[in-house]
């Protein structure tokens, strides 16, 4: 363990000299952002910030990050953090932690239980970045019939359903056709897989456009669309969500359209959130981070500014 010590009898740490003890339940290690996620939070919860961290990466498997939960219950953490790999299925963890007096904090997805069994949740608005990647797909194909592919992400999630929801809405009524829709589990690998189904069964020229839930599965599209002999960007338009580095590379070359920012820099918020219940003050239940959105002329001006 870390140096210091740790309360144990949850809630009575202040960040005032004692090291706060933090188990966070990451969801894996299954794409870029993820990367970048990881690594603020490990930055905000270090020890030269006051606190000793747990770290927990469940591979994308919802019951091995309720496990994790349990064992941070078990372990008698000062407080929880979250970032939940699918929606559904928290009410009795979460009930365990608010029994065992341990405040939780869920940072990135949201969850379908009750907002009393949590202190606050901090991310990002999946809805609105399927919204804005919508709105721009149907200014960009305006009246043209267009054949549209969908790489879905982690199945059951809240990105997945949220960014699909958004941008259902946005190109309602549009000359968009969805023809196709599957997981590719936010993973390159997973990305790659599908789209390569995809053009086994519609051909490059049978899809005019893809949707992918996050870069990583873009650039797994690429690399098939590319192996069946198409040009990316051109014969076969990709709109994505995230604008982590290799997205933005792909962005500035041609190879993906449109990106929606999707920030993965929600460590200190987190952590600030954290230190604020420990220390009994009122927290907002949701705290929204902005996200923003690129064109290629826009990813060229900013990729070499860009902090992940
Ligand atoms: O929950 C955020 C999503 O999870 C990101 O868009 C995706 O890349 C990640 O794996």
């Amino acid at each position: 363990t870390g140096c210091g010590s740790s309360d144990s009898d949850g809630g009575s740490a202040d960040g005032g000299g004692d090291t706060i003890k933090v188990g966070f339940a990451q969801t894996g290690s299954e794409s870029g952002w993820r990367s970048a996620n990881t690594e603020s939070m490990k930055e905000a919860f270090s020890e030269e910030n006051g606190f000793e961290l747990v770290f927990n990466a469940a591979d994308n498997d919802p019951a091995a990050q309720i496990s994790a939960v349990r064992s941070f219950i078990s372990q008698g953490v000062d407080a929880i953090v979250i970032a939940p790999i699918v929606e559904d299925g928290w009410d009795d963890v979460l009930q365990e932690a608010a029994d065992a007096d341990i405040p939780v904090i869920l940072e990135d997805r949201t969850v379908t239980a009750s907002e009393d069994l949590y202190e606050s949740w901090v991310g990002l608005d999946f809805k609105k970045e399927g919204v804005m990647a919508g709105e721009w797909a149907a200014a960009e194909f305006g009246s043209e019939p267009t054949k549209m592919v969908v790489l879905e992400g982690t199945t059951g999630s809240a990105p997945a359903n949220d960014r699909a929801e958004g941008f259902d809405e946005a190109i309602a009524g549009s000359s968009i056709e969805k023809i196709d829709s599957q997981t590719g589990e936010f993973t390159r690998d997973g990305g790659k897989t599908v789209m390569e189904g995809f053009l086994q069964k519609y051909g490059v020229d049978g899809i005019d456009l893809v949707y992918a839930h996050n870069d990583d599965m873009a650039l797994g599209a690429i690399e098939a669309i590319e192996a069946a002999g198409g040009v990316p960007g051109e014969d076969i338009k990709i709109v994505s969500i995230d604008a982590v580095k290799d997205g933005m590379q792909a962005l500035v070359d041609g190879k993906i359209n449109f990106i929606v920012e999707c920030n993965p820099l929600l460590g200190d918020l987190a952590a600030e959130l954290v230190k604020d219940v420990l220390a009994g003050e009122e927290v907002e239940k949701t705290v929204y981070v902005e996200d923003q959105s690129f064109t290629q002329e826009q990813a060229a001006e900013v990729i070499d500014s860009r902090p992940y």
